[in-house]
């Protein structure tokens, strides 16, 4: 569109604004609602389709303090060209969830189209509609110009999307003001009246104006001209952008800030690949640059589809915004990541949060295939977006930085965190949502690590050439459109077709393969029967369920089958021998005694059940020769097992012997796994601190070989992975109690204090021990430590330590800091947790703290943002609480906080507390003569271990 003809629309409108006058939103909802009595269906959300979006040309003018009336907010225009695709459309439906719609008015070839007099607009607040009516019908495929203008005020803060502001410290200490977006998944109609779902794709045109004190802004695309203003207020710019590629909605994006700059940039690209940071994040960006070169290289190759050849206007801008509801999200041409995500300073910054770096780079630049150029058609389908770019933020990962292992760390991250979930009442991934918080539940464990565990489990059945065949069949059909199950079903049969992948499988029907793992919900657990006899395997299916008593489905999975035996150990083939697709098969293997594991280094999404004989086998194994079992199937192994204990198929005394050989166990991925199922049982003896002592010495004698090998201090080039397991091992057993690991953190501490540097990737368990057994003057040293510094991922960590104070004043002093906007709102609740995490008494300080403060708490934290971060502190307090603390809780709740929003949630929360601690009193017993005797038989493998050592020492 010209610039003419917007100049003629905005004359027209202006007119019709006048004439209309201003009115507030809220006048709107008395208008009354057609039709209202049938609308119970939850569809009722959805948009009616008989009218789309081609083209936006979006007007924002940006105001910031120097609006006295009106500070922080924004006036806009949009000029959406539509066109009905039905017959006698006459209402225009699109979303708007904005302050005040000034007016709207419909144009057809640059005339005014005369609206319905006595509802020209209706808002229907609730469904965020916004309705225009025509008084006739619109031609179909005809183009009109739907205006719209309007006035809303930025959000304070990141929670609740849209269009918001935050503040940072520039580099000469001032504090400073930026603005920016959020859109993913439904807060585009915060910024402007839209289709504001995915499958509405079109050109969006952003024309923005700011104070002329502002620095240049940030978009998906690059600058075409820009204007200078002189409006009411002060000097402005305008700049208009080029038109984006045809996209959807939720993908639009701007930052405006005082003095954000690029901070690193490779001009060798083009568009260049740049990282834009506030300005004291200057000199930092390296590593970022490293990541996003390395990833962009990597799927331009890997889908034969370059990164530039998407669109010509598109930037490839990656910005480190200091707040961020969410890690990171995938905005065309400009990704925005939470500061501490993207700015790695490898001196200091934790290993884990470098490790995440890699994978959430890489799994945003997925995305620019996978969600940008294709999308998902409705959230239902959130899975074909972020099951893709889950899965490529470890896989494709690997291939360019294969230092991290992340295609190993996929099965703590992604399979076992799937197997977990989805193991209660569950949803499928195509799942049908409709109302907002449908929509956010399901950008959850289901799309991102069912999504991602079901698309590697699918590589290895057609094979990794045939995927990536797969994947650029799907990318070239689907270009710029929004797809669903059934478009990626036939780039997949496609793929197949053409290589034949599937011919060694007979009867095996890829259809019904796909079709239940897509619309199904659960996993299979595979029984396996062996007669060592004969080496005839039967192997039996069911679905698991971690509730032992619910009644089986009947639902029968297609499995790939894989597995290993003594004689023949090869774990690392992957490709499935056969396809399980009834309730029972049998399969033969050579007549020898012996372990058979099946799951190769549990790539597939199911678990795995044996008969007494061939689990001792396996214990057996693991004990006395335990590097024949490949390290991803012992973690596998670990995780079955306190899955299959908690769901009582496996006795807690069974278990445990299996589970022996942790004691000389130091692999990460065990332990990962090892370290969580010993929390889960931990937690339930909370109530029981004399049994609990008693477990936790059983634990902490299991993790002394561990903390052996890795030591208290890094090691120059050790792996990211042997960083991380020191982080983990140590900061689980300084919370345990372990004396050496305490003291040596002391002493890290005290260094610390010197001024002296402390490698960042020991710095976690320094803080918490250095605080919780220091004094005041360590919390407060810390404290300033925190606030001087420009490191977010270390003042995270900094966070940490300050929770773990055991001090009640200085507990109640740092939730108070929880409340003060330096702990940014997206930390808020993280750092409530801190305060739980570790030390028991402090429970009793935060349930006083809630109910004393929880109106500063609901404002602070901001109660009403979708990710409800008061519920979630409110639900996860209760689980940190002994009875006489829960009763005194529900008191409290029952006769002051009946009405709030999270009453229910949070009296179900203590109802589950209650079953905990019932099942720790229950299980007390049984838990801890399991592992009495787990540890008593080891002592003899112990001295045997130790022979060992010293014969392998002697040669
Ligand atoms: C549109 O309205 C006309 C006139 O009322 C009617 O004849 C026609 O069937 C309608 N078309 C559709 C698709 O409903
Ligand atoms: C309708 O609008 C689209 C998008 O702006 C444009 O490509 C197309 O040419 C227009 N059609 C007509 C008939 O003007
Ligand atoms: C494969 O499964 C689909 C359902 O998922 C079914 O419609 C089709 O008939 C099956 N094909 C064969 C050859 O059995
Ligand atoms: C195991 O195989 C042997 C030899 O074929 C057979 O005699 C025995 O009955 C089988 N055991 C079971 C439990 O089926
Ligand atoms: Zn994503």
């Amino acid at each position: 569109m010209s610039r003419i003809i917007h100049t003629i629309l905005c004359m027209v409108l202006l007119a019709y604004v006048k004439a209309d006058s201003d009115f507030p939103f809220w006048e709107h909802d008395q208008i009354p609602v057609r039709a209202l009595s049938t609308r119970n269906e939850e569809s009722i959300y959805r948009l009616p389709g008989d009218v789309v979006p081609l083209e936006y040309d979006v007007y924002l003018d940006l105001f910031f303090a120097e609006r006295t009336d009106r500070p922080f907010s924004y006036d806009g225009r949009v000029n959406i060209t539509i066109q009905a695709v039905q017959e006698n459309v006459t209402q225009i439906v699109l979303h708007a969830n904005v302050d005040r719609v000034r007016g709207a008015s419909l144009y057809k070839n640059e005339i005014p189209v005369q609206l319905n007099h006595t509802n020209a607009l209706i808002i229907e607040r609730q469904y965020h509609f916004l309705k225009v009516n025509s008084l006739n019908a619109l031609v179909v495929g005809e183009n009109y110009t739907l205006v719209i203008e309007y006035s809303s005020v930025m959000n304070d803060g990141p929670m609740k999307r849209g269009i918001w502001r935050g503040w940072y410290i520039d580099e000469n200490n001032i504090e400073r003001i930026y603005a920016t977006t959020h859109f993913q998944p439904y807060n585009a109609r915060q910024a402007f009246p839209c289709w504001d779902e995915p499958l509405y794709k079109a050109v969006f045109t952003l024309h923005i104006s700011r104070p002329t004190n502002y620095s240049a802004t940030f978009t998906n695309t690059g600058l075409d001209t820009y204007d200078h203003l002189d409006m009411n207020f002060q000097d402005r710019v305008v700049e208009h952008f080029l038109p984006t590629p045809k996209m959807s909605t939720y993908l639009v994006t701007f930052l405006v800030s005082e003095t954000f700059k690029v901070i690193a940039n490779d001009t060798s690209f083009n568009p260049p690949i740049r990282i834009i940071g506030r300005s004291n994040t200057q000199g930092y960006g390296d590593h970022a640059l490293n990541l996003t070169v390395g990833m962009t290289k990597f799927f331009g190759d890997y889908f034969d589809m370059p990164y530039e050849s998407l669109h010509k206007n598109l930037y490839n801008d990656h910005i480190s915004s200091p707040d961020w509801a969410s890690a990171g999200t995938e905005n065309w041409g400009m990704v925005s990541y939470r500061e501490l995500n993207l700015i790695i300073y490898p001196r200091e910054t934790i290993m884990s949060v470098e490790h995440y770096a890699t994978t959430l780079v890489s799994h945003e630049l997925a995305h620019k295939w996978f969600g940008n150029l294709v999308t998902c058609y409705w959230w239902s389908n959130t899975w074909i977006n972020e099951g893709f770019a889950s899965y490529f933020g470890y896989i494709a990962s690997h291939e360019v930085f294969p230092q991290y292992e992340l295609h190993e760390h996929f099965n703590s991250r992604y399979l076992q965190t799937s197997l977990a979930f989805d193991s209660g009442s569950t949803v499928p991934m195509n799942n049908d949502v409709n109302t907002p918080s449908q929509v956010t539940g399901h950008f959850g464990t289901i799309s991102y690590s069912k999504g991602a565990a079901f698309l590697r489990m699918t590589v290895n059945i057609i094979s990794p050439e045939t995927f990536q065949k797969a994947c650029k069949i799907f990318l070239e059909d689907n270009r710029l459109e929004p797809v669903d199950q059934y478009d990626l079903y036939d780039a997949f049969a496609a793929a197949i077709a053409e290589d034949g992948s599937l011919r060694e499988y007979n009867d095996f029907n890829f259809t019904e393969y796909y079709r239940v793992w897509v619309n199904e919900p659960g996993y299979p657990l595979l029984n396996v029967d062996i007669n060592h006899s004969n080496g005839e395997i039967t192997l039996t299916q069911e679905r698991f369920f971690l509730n032992g008593n619910t009644p089986p489905t009947g639902q029968i999975y297609p499995i790939p089958i894989t597995y290993s035996t003594k004689s023949n150990t090869r774990f690392r083939d992957l490709k499935p021998v056969s396809m399980m697709s009834s309730e029972i098969a049998v399969i033969q293997k050579s007549e020898e005694e012996e372990w058979v594991i099946f799951n190769n280094l549990q790539h597939a999404h199911y678990r795995v059940n044996y008969d007494d004989k061939t689990w001792d086998l396996i214990a057996e194994a693991l004990l006395n020769e335990p590097e024949t079992i490949d390290h991803l199937n012992r973690a596998q192994i670990a995780d079955d097992v306190f899955a299959l204990m908690r769901s009582e198929r496996l006795t807690y005394h069974k278990g445990f012997q299996i589970l022996k050989f942790l004691r000389y166990e130091s692999n990460y991925h065990v332990w990962t796994v090892a370290i969580s199922g010993y929390t889960w049982l931990r937690n339930r003896l909370r109530h029981l601190p004399s049994q609990q002592a008693t477990f936790d010495s059983f634990i902490l004698s299991y993790l002394e070989h561990v903390i052996e090998t890795v030591g208290y201090e890094t090691i120059s080039n050790e792996t990211p992975t042997i960083s991380l397991t020191r982080q983990e091992v140590l900061q689980f057993a300084c919370n345990l109690g372990h004396e050496k690991c305490v003291e040596e953190s002391l002493q890290w501490f005290r260094r610390l204090k010197n001024q002296q540097w402390v490698n960042p990737k020991i710095r976690r368990h320094v803080y918490i021990t250095g605080v919780r057994e220091g004094t005041s003057e360590d919390y407060t040293f810390l404290l300033n430590r925190f606030r001087t510094s420009n490191f977010a991922n270390d003042k995270l960590e900094m966070l940490r330590g300050l929770g773990a104070t055991k001090d009640s004043e200085l507990l109640t002093e740092y939730l108070d800091l929880t409340l003060q906007k330096e702990v940014r709102s997206h930390d808020k609740a993280t750092s409530f947790n801190y305060a739980l995490l570790g030390n028991k008494e402090n429970a009793n300080v935060a349930l006083e703290y809630i109910k004393n403060n929880i109106d500063a708490i609901r404002e602070a934290y901001v109660e009403d943002s979708p990710a409800n971060p008061v519920q979630t502190v409110l639900s996860n307090l209760a689980t940190y609480l002994d009875e006489p603390e829960l009763v005194d809780y529900e008191n409290w709740l029952r006769t002051t906080q009946r009405d709030s929003l999270q009453f229910n949630n949070t009296i179900n929360a203590i109802n589950n507390a209650r079953a905990n601690i019932e099942w720790g009193t229950a299980n007390a017993d049984i838990i801890l003569s399991a592992a009495r005797d787990s540890a008593s038989i080891v002592v003899t493998s112990a001295i045997m271990l130790l022979v060992t050592t010293l014969f392998t020492f002697v040669l």
